[in-house]
């Protein structure tokens, strides 16, 4: 059995392995042919953040796959009152089939994966957000950009920027990394990614320079400059991110072709501009969409790990 914590558990060919089963169910559902792998399984997903999209692409998924969606607010199960995260595992794992966790210390979601008999996905904490990535490389792979892509990200070293690190050193394509004094990502995770990146031919750099990793970039992303969880620090944030904003000045830097990903949802005028959103539309709600896709391809996928 595997559970879905970080990128970095897994080799490329399963990275790939996944995204292709998922853009097989996808094709199949525009087909309008509904397979049911996973018919009478029921997904548990605790969320002690909010979501738009994980929730509704999990609970649409394992519907569309053939089970049901247990949504478990941490506010309303006991986990929120104090039950230790162990004996919420062994009961909820002894019930459903599969898990989805959106948590805060990435510390809980491992802790809950060692007790659990089923596979546990991490839709995101702290840390992490590595379902998010497998959508967006499928969104590269249908656009046609993989490993010869040029990504540059500009904002904040959080938990989209450890799982691009993730994914490029698994995948083997350049990450050029541009954060502000202050908000760079997290030391161990780098020294991974770089550790990582020396089997895959990746390239990884980071600078307090936007303009520098902008340069030729084939595919330019970014992030909300407070996550959830530090909206105390937004008005301070704002500040330290001044000239971090992607806008039609940052963007004439990349190739021309470049596109544009944000894993959303998107603060226009902050860590983006109206303007490259407009533009960038088409990418980005595919983008959003594959997230039904890639996870879909994922539960599969791990269904048939155990
Ligand atoms: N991108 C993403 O995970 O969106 P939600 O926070 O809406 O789930
Ligand atoms: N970095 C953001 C991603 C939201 C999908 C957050 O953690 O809030």
């Amino acid at each position: 059995m595997r559970h879905f914590l970080t990128l970095k558990d897994f080799t490329k060919e399963e990275i790939l392995e996944i995204i292709n089963i998922g853009l097989e169910i996808k094709n199949d559902l525009k087909a309008g042919v509904y397979k049911e792998p996973l018919k009478k399984q029921t997904l548990a997903m605790i969320f002690e953040k909010s979501s738009t999209r994980t929730r509704v692409s999990f609970e649409t998924g394992i519907y569309q796959l053939g089970g049901h969606a247990l949504f478990l607010s941490s506010r309303d199960i006991h986990l929120g009152r104090g039950e230790p995260v162990k004996d919420t595992a062994r009961v909820i794992s002894s019930m459903c089939d599969m898990v989805m966790i959106r948590t805060f210390a990435h510390s809980m979601i491992e802790e809950f994966a060692s007790y659990s008999k089923v596979p546990v996905i991490n839709g995101l904490t702290d840390s992490y957000h590595p379902v998010q990535l497998l959508a967006d490389y499928m969104t590269m792979t249908e656009y046609g950009i993989n490993e010869n892509a040029v990504v540059a990200y500009i904002g904040d070293g959080n938990n989209m920027t450890h799982s691009w690190l993730m994914l490029a050193a698994k995948i083997g394509f350049e990450l050029r990394i541009a954060t502000p004094k202050g908000y760079e990502v997290d030391r161990d995770v780098l020294d991974d990614a770089v550790h990582l990146a020396k089997e895959s031919g990746a390239v990884i750099s980071v600078s307090n320079d936007p303009m520098e990793a902008l340069r030729d970039a084939t595919i330019v992303t970014t992030d909300t400059w407070a996550s959830m969880g530090q909206e105390d620090e937004k008005a301070q944030r704002v500040k330290a991110f001044d000239g971090y904003m992607v806008d039609g000045l940052k963007m004439c830097l990349a190739k021309k072709d470049a596109k544009f990903l944000h894993c959303l949802p998107a603060y226009r005028g902050q860590e983006v501009s109206e303007e490259i959103m407009d533009a960038h539309a088409d990418i980005i709600f595919d983008e959003a969409e594959n997230r039904l896709h890639a996870q879909k391809g994922l539960m599969v996928w791990l269904d048939r790990q155990r």
